[in-house]
């Protein structure tokens, strides 16, 4: 069966068909499910702005959209008429940005008349890891850290997930950025300030943990980003100055999540840790939590780059593990209901976004 999966929920426009006899079946690996995938950023858009500009993100994604489908198709050698799903991001996100995926989502797969499946953000990104060369195994604890989010989970099948703790402010990935723009880098923050870090030195400054010794398996950020703040207006914010402080900025809030995960093993019970979001792009963070797993003897696993951050693929490995879960989940009223009823399997004329939407 073949998963057409779209994500337009921020400033990437995602595309990617996801084969589930491939993927899904008797001794595979998700990943080999992957026929094709692709992505256009907008960050050169946003740019001169600092940030993104939701109607411009909402055009763009408008412009790009119907292409990269063609695209996508073209590279996995098929075309429309052989879809069996359409699988979008009906949310969490921006709101225009959003109802240009699931409008074009839902319209294709009322006019193929094949299922249309509502897949929420971040259950892409708690399952992009799956498309690892060696993939975790169910169940696992997942730190979710990305623009918009900080959580850690219980991940105990697709669909069967528990909030185990969550950021109290800022998400991390808010907090590098919020932070990259105090000390005058461009957007996205996250990448150029951890990038600045690598020139960084260590000892000069000591940002507090927030939270860290809390008890509980909760975060918060934005204490962090005043801290910084204070240190820009005490000091001459020269070129290594400037690096001195990203170092001790990330150094603080990578040394706060990985104390946090190390707990969240612990408590679980679990021997995996997956790590999900753009946040776990960054490489002082992974080599923190290997590090952790090597000594406290937990597995640490991460979805090869290109997945960490929005993309298409992890929307459509959702949708496939959506369908794949559909009668399933009929005779299992425990599972959560994340996106997918089981009516939508079914022609729906309707669609809906939710910018705001608990996982
Ligand atoms: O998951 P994602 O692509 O989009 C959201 O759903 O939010 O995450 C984007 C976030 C941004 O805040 C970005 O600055 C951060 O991930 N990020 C990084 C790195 N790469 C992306 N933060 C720190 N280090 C990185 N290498
Ligand atoms: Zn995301």
């Amino acid at each position: 069966m073949l998963i057409l999966g779209i994500e337009t929920s921020c400033d990437e426009t995602g595309v990617a068909l996801y084969d589930s006899e491939r993927g899904l079946g008797q001794g595979a690996v998700p990943l080999a499910g992957l026929l094709a995938h692709t992505l256009h950023s907008q960050v050169e858009l946003h740019d001169e702005y600092g940030g993104v500009v939701p109607e411009l993100a909402s055009r763009d994604h408008i412009r790009r959209l119907l292409p990269l489908i063609g695209v996508v198709m073209t590279r996995a050698g098929t075309d429309l008429s052989r879809v069996s799903a359409v699988a979008y991001t009906e949310g969490p996100g921006l709101a225009g940005a959003l109802l240009v995926g699931a409008s074009v989502g839902a319209s294709l797969a009322y006019g193929l008349g094949v299922p249309a499946i509502r897949v929420h953000h971040l259950e892409g990104h708690l399952l992009s890891p799956l498309l690892s060369p060696v993939p975790p195994r169910f169940p696992f604890v997942a730190l979710l850290v990305s623009g918009g989010h900080t959580q850690l989970m219980r991940v105990s099948n697709v669909g069967k997930y528990a909030l185990l703790g969550e950021t109290q402010d800022d998400a991390a990935g808010e907090a590098f950025d919020k932070t990259a723009k105090l000390l005058g880098l461009p957007y996205p923050g996250g990448p150029a300030l951890a990038q600045l870090a690598r020139s960084g030195r260590g000892g000069r400054f000591r940002l507090p943990r927030p939270m860290i010794a809390s008890g509980d398996l909760d975060f918060s950020f934005s204490g962090l980003k005043t801290a910084v703040l204070l240190l820009t207006r005490q000091h001459e914010m020269d070129a290594q100055t400037r690096a001195d402080v990203a170092y001790a900025f990330e150094e603080a809030l990578v040394e706060v999540l990985v104390a946090k995960c190390i707990a969240a093993i612990a408590t679980s019970g679990l021997g995996q840790l997956v790590v999900a979001g753009g946040v776990g792009a960054n490489t002082r963070l992974r080599a923190a939590l290997d590090a952790a797993g090597q000594r406290k003897g937990f597995r640490v696993c991460y979805p090869p780059l290109e997945f960490c951050t929005d993309n298409g693929a992890m929307i459509a490995l959702a949708g496939a593990l959506k369908m794949q879960d559909a009668e399933f989940r009929i005779q299992d009223p425990e599972r959560q209901d994340l996106g997918l009823r089981i009516e939508d399997l079914g022609r729906s004329r309707s669609f809906t976004v939710k910018p705001r939407w608990d996982l």
